[in-house]
């Protein structure tokens, strides 16, 4: 950390005209952001851009100096495409180093930039388009994502394993119902993206610092330019939201917790006791001890990474919780929070997706692993409400008899003879080993979004003409 500093420096070349002298050396420290919102270098220059044009064609400032101000600005911008630009943390953010950039480019011409404009309503902008473009990515993550299920399910869409509840095998499911289990999940969170981008699809520039400006701006002209819908409609809360960035990391945590119970599961899925899948060497890593292991770690990374996005969420909630309309300098500290997570977000759906793509499953493990648990039981009830007339109360009881019997016996309930079967309930015929199996139990499951085979095509074929 800088040590304190009580010289008498010169005033901020930007703003310090009413000021005597410049910042105690832990007051800039504490000020300035450009350590993090130079990132966002590209959105400020596309920004002023659209900015000096409007200005130029409503006759606020000439014609020559907005030419000059825009040949400033893309030079400035190949500067720092280049790795030419010295970023200087006396000058705050992002805003000023590129002003002050641009008037040692160009002379006073530069000047005149910031008329009609203030920095509340540049960063609005500048952040949005960022937060914009970083949710049209997501979008697009979202989709490879949901592609890798879709294909994956279709490989698997007769593949029986054991679904589960409290993680206890409660009935064979097919792995193909499985996966598109997570394709609604991130179909949904993709339609969250798409409803966040139409929300912030809104221009900022020229709300100003808070109230509007005198100046004959067109905002119409601006919002066109930078590819919004429209431009904000209200100007204190134009400057004061920061709702956009705090939908994105809603919808991140949402996307990350659901990234983190796939995780989870292929966690489980990949020890040696389930065995249900194997992840590729490129998804995995070894033991510097253990010679024998492979560990999943990149979904417990996963699963980590979405306790940071969670961490930022939190934090920029709490961050705008209690300040009052308009501008106020805590709202700096939305950028880290939402870069951190954006970073976590596309590793996470980046890891995940190759893991899905490259995992090969073990089949025989899944089936063997679906037969065991009784998980035909609710079937051995189902066909005695159906071809014996039970309630479904007695024939859950008389089904839990068998269960008790085969525990004692240490078998499956299609290994039951018939006669101890019949001993526990006489309408009972050999009919029912039909439905015994998990191949039978799966292909019987045919109510809209169930598990039969024929209803997960039905569902793959419905998210492929939408993928
Ligand atoms: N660096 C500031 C931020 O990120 C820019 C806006 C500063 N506005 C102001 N009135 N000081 O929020």
């Amino acid at each position: 950390m800088a040590e304190s500093n009580t010289d008498t420096k010169s005033s901020n070349q930007m703003w310090g005209g009413r000021f005597a002298s410049g910042p105690d050396a832990i007051m800039e420290e504490i000020n300035a952001s450009i350590g993090f919102d130079k990132k966002l270098f590209a959105q400020d220059i596309r920004g002023s851009v659209a900015h000096a044009t409007m200005l130029a064609h409503q006759g606020i400032i000439s014609a020559e100096d907005k030419d000059k101000i825009v040949h400033g600005l893309n030079t400035i911008l190949s500067e720092i495409e280049g790795g030419n630009f010295e970023f200087s943390r006396r000058l705050e953010d992002i805003h000023m180093n590129i002003e002050a950039r641009l008037a040692t480019l160009i002379g006073p011409a530069a000047g005149r930039l910031h008329t009609a404009r203030s920095r509340n309503d540049q960063v609005a902008l500048d952040f949005r388009l960022w937060v914009k473009e970083e949710l049209e990515k997501t979008e697009r993550m979202l989709t490879s994502l949901i592609a890798a299920f879709l294909d994956r399910a279709e490989e698997h869409a007769e593949s029986v394993m054991p679904g589960f509840t409290h993680l206890q095998t409660a009935q064979p499911v097919t792995f193909g119902h499985h996966c598109m289990a997570y394709v609604e999940m991130f179909g949904r969170d993709r339609s969250r993206v798409r409803h966040a981008i139409e929300h912030l699809d809104e221009s900022p520039i020229g709300a100003a610092a808070l109230a509007g400006t005198g100046y004959p701006i067109d905002r119409h002209m601006t919002a066109k330019a930078l590819g919004f819908r429209e431009p904000t409609r209200n100007s204190i809360d134009t400057v004061s939201d920061r709702d956009f960035a705090i939908e994105f990391l809603s919808i991140a945590a949402i996307a990350g917790m659901h990234l983190s119970r796939l995780a989870e599961e292929i966690v489980i899925w990949s020890t040696p006791q389930f065995g249900f899948v194997r992840l590729s060497d490129a998804f995995s890593t070894g033991s510097s001890i253990m010679p024998q292991k492979k560990n999943p770690d990149a979904a417990e990374l996963v699963r980590a990474k979405t306790g940071r996005i969670n961490g930022s969420l939190v934090a920029l909630l709490t961050i705008m919780k209690g300040l009052p309309l308009a501008y106020s300098k805590d709202m700096q500290e939305d950028k880290e929070q939402v870069f951190d997570a954006a970073e976590s977000l596309e590793l996470a759906i980046a890891a995940m997706t190759g893991m899905v793509r490259d995992m090969t499953v073990n089949t025989a493990r899944m089936k063997a692993a679906a037969g065991s648990g009784y998980s035909t039981a609710t079937d051995l009830a189902d066909w005695l409400v159906r071809e014996a007339g039970l309630p479904f109360r007695d024939a859950h009881h008389v089904t839990g008899r068998a269960v008790a019997l085969a525990e004692s016996k240490g078998c499956d309930l299609a290994e039951l003879a018939l006669s101890d079967l019949q001993a526990i309930h006489s309408d009972i015929t050999d009919k029912v080993y039909d439905v015994l199996t998990v191949e039978a139990s799966v292909a019987s499951r045919k109510s809209f979004g169930g598990t039969a085979p024929s209803e997960v095509r039905k569902q793959i074929a419905f998210w492929r003409a939408r993928n």
